[in-house]
């Protein structure tokens, strides 16, 4: 694959990964078009140092892909179609919305295949999520690592894990059409900067960093007991197996992304308060939901088919993003009383 000059469509782009990668695929020369409503991503994530990545008139579409007509738009003239847009978010939100989670994300998904199908575009990837793997196998502490197969017979937790496992399926089916090359990454818990960090919407890393930051206005409790443990995935990994998906792992089925060790709630909220440099007392609200208990991943897959390993160790990666999200609230005047 060569990226140089190579028309790009990364859709949710401004989000978390998707602007991440818009950086990297820069960087190597690729012409980036981003696509999302900035349901959660937003203009500022495609800022690199103060100025534009892309042009905003010419390369950025503020659309709903849950709209086929904007999906038709987007698709047309690109060479690889690198689909990130879904309504992504914390515990809360994703059991509070059950319906809407998976009713959009299945209209995205839908819209924006069918439409790269008719667009003529050669290469499209997908992303599903862990949370698409049964919540039986990931009620106890400590399972084995999860082998990709392991996803059947399905019954994730979460209507998010049934649409993301739908869309990886949704995927598979239209590569063995033969119309189009299709790459499937499934991804564990991603965080980084450029997250989300509203108490509405963010997940668990940035949440925790966010209280650390704006402690004592905001009390440090971390959600359920903590004993929860989840496989962390560093973004600029995560952006690793895109590269590489689009590369060498095409056609494959699905591959997961994500350490085979996982890490507490408990000492991501250690790491957070670590980063802050403060003496916070950690609290934990048990009466907030938990989710699965634990999970982690067998990456023999990714190892061998696209050459990946995880680089960035939680404790790392927590410092980096809790700098990124400082220099970030600072920047929003959001960093001191509400
Ligand atoms: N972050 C994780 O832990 C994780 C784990 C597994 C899979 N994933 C998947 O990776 C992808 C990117 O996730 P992320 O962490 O960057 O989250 P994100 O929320 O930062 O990115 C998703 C982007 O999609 C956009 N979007 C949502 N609805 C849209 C719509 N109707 N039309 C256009 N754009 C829309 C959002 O505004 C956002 O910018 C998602 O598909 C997600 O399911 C993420």
């Amino acid at each position: 694959m060569d990226w140089n000059g190579a028309r790009v469509l990364i859709t949710g782009g401004a989000g978390q990964i998707g602007s991440n990668l818009t950086e990297r695929l820069i960087g190597m020369g690729a012409e980036i078009t981003v696509a999302d409503n900035l349901w959660r991503g937003k203009e500022r994530n495609l800022l690199k140092n103060g100025a534009p990545m892309i042009d905003m008139e010419q390369q950025f579409h503020r659309v709903d892909l849950a709209d086929k007509e904007a999906c038709e738009t987007v698709c047309k003239g690109q060479d690889v179609v690198i689909h990130l847009a879904d309504v992504v978010a914390g515990i809360n939100f994703v059991f509070g919305n059950q319906y809407f989670l998976f009713n959009k994300n299945a209209l995205i998904d839908n819209n924006m295949i069918q439409s790269a199908l008719d667009a003529g575009v050669s290469k499209y990837v997908y992303v599903g999520s862990a949370c698409s793997y049964p919540a039986d196998k990931q009620a106890v502490l400590d399972p084995p690592p999860f082998k990709e197969d392991d996803v059947y017979p399905a019954l994730p937790e979460s209507a998010y894990g049934w649409s993301k496992l739908m869309g990886e399926y949704l995927c598979q089916l239209a590569g063995e059409s033969g119309k189009m090359e299709t790459g499937v990454l499934r991804f564990h818990n991603v965080y980084g900067p450029r997250c989300e960090m509203s108490p509405e919407k963010s997940q668990v890393i940035p949440a925790l960093i966010r209280k650390a930051i704006r402690h004592p206005q905001e009390e440090f409790v971390v959600w359920g007991s903590g004993a929860q443990r989840r496989a962390f995935v560093y973004v600029d990994d995560a952006v690793d197996g895109l590269v590489r998906v689009v590369e060498r792992g095409m056609g494959k089925g699905a591959i997961q992304i994500g350490p085979d060790f996982s890490t507490s709630i408990k000492e991501v909220a250690e790491h957070a308060v670590a980063a802050s440099g403060r003496d916070i007392e950690i609290t934990f609200d048990t009466t907030k939901p938990e989710g699965d208990m634990d999970r982690a991943a067998d990456w023999t897959k990714a190892k061998d088919i696209l050459g990946w390993e995880p680089t960035v160790d939680v404790a790392e990666g927590i410092k980096r993003t809790y700098a990124w999200c400082d220099a970030e609230l600072k920047a929003l005047g959001n960093d001191g009383p509400a």
